[in-house]
């Protein structure tokens, strides 16, 4: 209807469902010229329950279609995350008359199987489309690999290894990551573990991710782990590992533990597979600590802006960075200059600063309702903090204010605010520091006033088909 995506709350510039729940971002694979997002979801109400896959497609990565559930529960259990790969080389067997298969590798996670106390409740599962994602069908040998005993045994993300002609999957083990290989995305044989030692571990992994980045004209390997909780800011969040892999074992440059996002809002964030060496990631805009409790009620949570990654060389550590994709573009109506400005739902603010000092970004209406975020000098760390922003008491965790490090030793520094009716991400220094919040303000936030920078802002059209 005419009213669908335009609720109090509904994110305009963000891929949420057009109803009920939704978490992890899944099976996210580029495929004839279309960007494939699945996700986990619960079509009979706005709260966490038995996991499906729901689909969307896009061919920019910014206005998404809301396509026909992918993935039922079954006999094995819920559909909990995973994702999809292109099998050119018909490796499983799928591919009919000359069809490529799409391949999708999740969790099979049954319930019954927990309730019952045994630890092998989550098992990896295969289901294959030949109609570009439309269909689906379930494989009879499923599951494909079994549970050893780990109660925490998921969200398989799967990539071909060329190199070695066959297929790697990453996969979250309770406190560590265990990689797996297979020729045929059947057969799997474990390679090795890596993180009992390393990173952190205030909470369980998962969604785990790996690939390849250039920097210097050198090859590194990324490793995203998801942890939960944990998070910098609280709750859940996304570290990552830069390191060395050799097709069987990931090697890290150093220990420190480090973060994609330190704002308290992108978790599962993962990137897009067969879309060659532009790495684009996606995260879930929101945190366990609350998710089933933010006061939206005909659908619950939403997607980040899709993110490039790049490594970075920074006093000779290496960073990975993240910016919206150019893609944003599309929607951008032509930019205002002005530093206090009317601030229409969606916007993306901008600045190029000469000299870095102390600044307040605030986002305000008439009720006296205020989102700020800044800079502060002193700690030399970027924040947002959304203590007065409203609707905040729903749960005890959500009121706050978030920092993240600046990494950047430049004296300049540019930073890109993407604000949409209910959320900000902030990419500073060329996405070195990244940051993302939601907030649910009682009147639209339509004020912006500036302290210490000058900001040019564009606004954004609204994306969604009426
Ligand atoms: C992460 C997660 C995954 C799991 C899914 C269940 O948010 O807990 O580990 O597969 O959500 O919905």
């Amino acid at each position: 209807t005419a009213a669908t995506y335009k609720e109090q709350y509904r994110p305009q510039i963000h891929f949420s469902p057009k109803q009920h729940w939704i978490n992890d971002p899944n099976g996210m694979v580029y495929f004839n010229h279309t960007y494939h997002l699945f996700y986990q979801y619960y079509p009979k109400a706005s709260v966490w329950g038995p996991m499906h896959w729901g689909h969307a497609m896009s061919t920019d990565l910014i206005h998404w279609k809301e396509q026909p559930i992918a993935l039922y529960p079954d006999s094995l259990g819920y559909i909990f995350s995973g994702s999809a790969v292109v099998d050119s080389n018909n490796t499983s067997g799928f591919g009919k008359k000359g069809k490529i298969p799409l391949v999708a590798i999740f969790t099979h996670h049954d319930p019954k199987g927990e309730k019952a106390g045994t630890d092998k409740f989550q098992n990896q599962s295969l289901a294959y489309s030949l109609d570009n994602g439309n269909t689906w069908t379930k494989y009879k040998g499923n599951p494909v690999l079994r549970n050893p005993g780990i109660k925490d045994f998921r969200d398989p993300k799967v990539m071909w290894y060329a190199k070695e002609k066959k297929w790697l999957m990453t996969l979250a083990t309770k406190d560590h990551i265990t990689f797996y290989s297979a020729p045929d995305l059947k057969n799997w044989k474990r390679e090795s573990e890596f993180g009992l030692e390393t990173g952190a571990h205030g909470g369980v992994w998962e969604c785990p991710d790996l690939f390849p980045l250039k920097v210097d004209g050198k090859t590194y390997w990324v490793l995203i782990v998801n942890i939960n909780p944990g998070g910098p800011n609280g709750g859940s969040a996304t570290q990552y590992f830069v390191g060395q892999f050799n097709g069987s074992k990931f090697t890290p440059v150093d220990t420190k533990t480090r973060w994609l996002d330190y704002g308290p809002d992108e978790y599962a964030g993962i990137i897009w597979g067969n879309t060659g060496p532009r790495k684009i990631f996606l995260g879930w805009m929101s945190n366990w600590e609350y998710a089933n409790q933010v006061p939206t009620e005909k659908w619950r949570n939403a997607m980040t802006i899709p993110r490039v990654l790049s490594l970075k060389k920074v006093n000779g550590e290496l960073l990975l960075a993240s910016v919206p994709v150019g893609e944003l573009k599309i929607i951008s109506l032509a930019p205002q200059t002005a530093a206090t400005a009317k601030l229409s739902a969606q916007s993306v603010l901008k600045k190029i600063t000469e000299s870095l000092d102390d600044y307040t970004i605030t986002l305000s209406n008439d009720l006296g309702e205020e989102l700020l975020i800044g800079y502060d000098k002193k700690a030399n760390q970027y924040y947002i903090d959304r203590t007065k922003a409203g609707k905040v008491d729903f749960q005890k965790d959500f009121k706050g204010r978030f920092v993240a490090p600046r990494y950047a030793r430049t004296k300049t520094s540019d930073l890109t605010l993407v604000i949409d009716g209910t959320s900000v991400e902030l990419f500073a220094d060329g996405g070195l520091t990244t940051m993302t919040a939601i907030f649910f303000p009682n009147k639209p936030f339509d004020r912006i006033t500036t302290k210490g920078i000058g900001l040019q802002q564009t606004a954004l059209k609204s994306i969604w088909e009426k």
